[in-house]
């Protein structure tokens, strides 16, 4: 497995992995977006062993497509909702998604919080949206993603802190957040996701990255 940094030539197999593993999704534009605002910031982890990845995450969409309402990944289209202005969306989903020999296996999105009317206007970073595919997850991957991200927010960009939002009930990412990573948790934000779940917004001071 390979981490490096995200091109424009990643972004539909990112959106795909965000489509297979979170219901926070969000339209090409926002991706495109990001890397070409912060082109430095953002991570794929990606594997050669494309036969390999195929087969398991073929199964892993198989898996998902029954637990989840809001995706429909056996008909292989996917209905989402943008996360940032509520339009519905349609994206025809494929496993496939093999470019030059690799398959992205996991991402980090990541960008610099660029609100012109924020309060603070310290220099601070923002992580959008990291997910692995189920079959490579508890191998290290979203760690070494998180800090690649955190690294270059910081180096490349002079982040003085960086923010994000979890689930309350997202254990694997909290785990990751709080305990692996050092974020702390600034407040609870109550029916912050579409369907009314809170947040909790945490925050990493990266005066010296680990
Ligand atoms: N339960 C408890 N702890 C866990 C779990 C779990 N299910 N999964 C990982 N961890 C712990 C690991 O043990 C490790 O802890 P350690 O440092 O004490 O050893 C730490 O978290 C990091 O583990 P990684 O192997 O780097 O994490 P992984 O590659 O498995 O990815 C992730 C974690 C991204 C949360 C993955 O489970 C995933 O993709 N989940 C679905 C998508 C998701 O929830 N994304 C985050 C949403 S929040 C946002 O995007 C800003």
């Amino acid at each position: 497995i390979t981490i490096r940094r995200a091109t424009i030539n990643d972004m539909l197999a990112m959106q795909n992995a965000n489509l297979t593993n979170l219901p926070e999704n969000y339209t090409l534009k926002y991706y495109m977006y990001h890397l070409l605002s912060w082109p430095e910031a953002s991570f794929v982890a990606t594997t050669t062993d494309v036969d390999a990845a195929n087969e398991v995450i073929d199964g892993v969409q198989k898996d998902h497509a029954s637990e989840s309402a809001t995706t429909t990944s056996q008909s292989s289209e996917n209905v989402f909702q943008d996360d940032i202005h509520g339009n519905e969306c349609t994206i025809k989903l494929d496993a496939q998604y093999v470019n030059k020999g690799e398959k992205v296996i996991g991402y980090v999105l990541a960008k610099m919080n660029d609100d012109p009317d924020a309060a603070d206007q310290t220099l601070n970073g923002h992580i959008t949206s990291l997910s692995v595919m189920r079959t490579y997850r508890r191998m290290g991957v979203a760690e070494k993603l998180m800090r690649q991200a955190l690294f270059a927010l910081a180096e490349v960009f002079q982040a003085e802190y960086v923010s994000l939002h979890v689930r309350q009930s997202n254990q694997a990412a909290l785990h990751l957040y709080r305990d692996t990573l050092e974020f702390e948790v600034l407040e609870i934000e109550r029916g912050y996701y579409l369907d009314g779940e809170d947040a909790y917004s945490m925050k990493k001071v990266l005066d010296v990255v680990k």
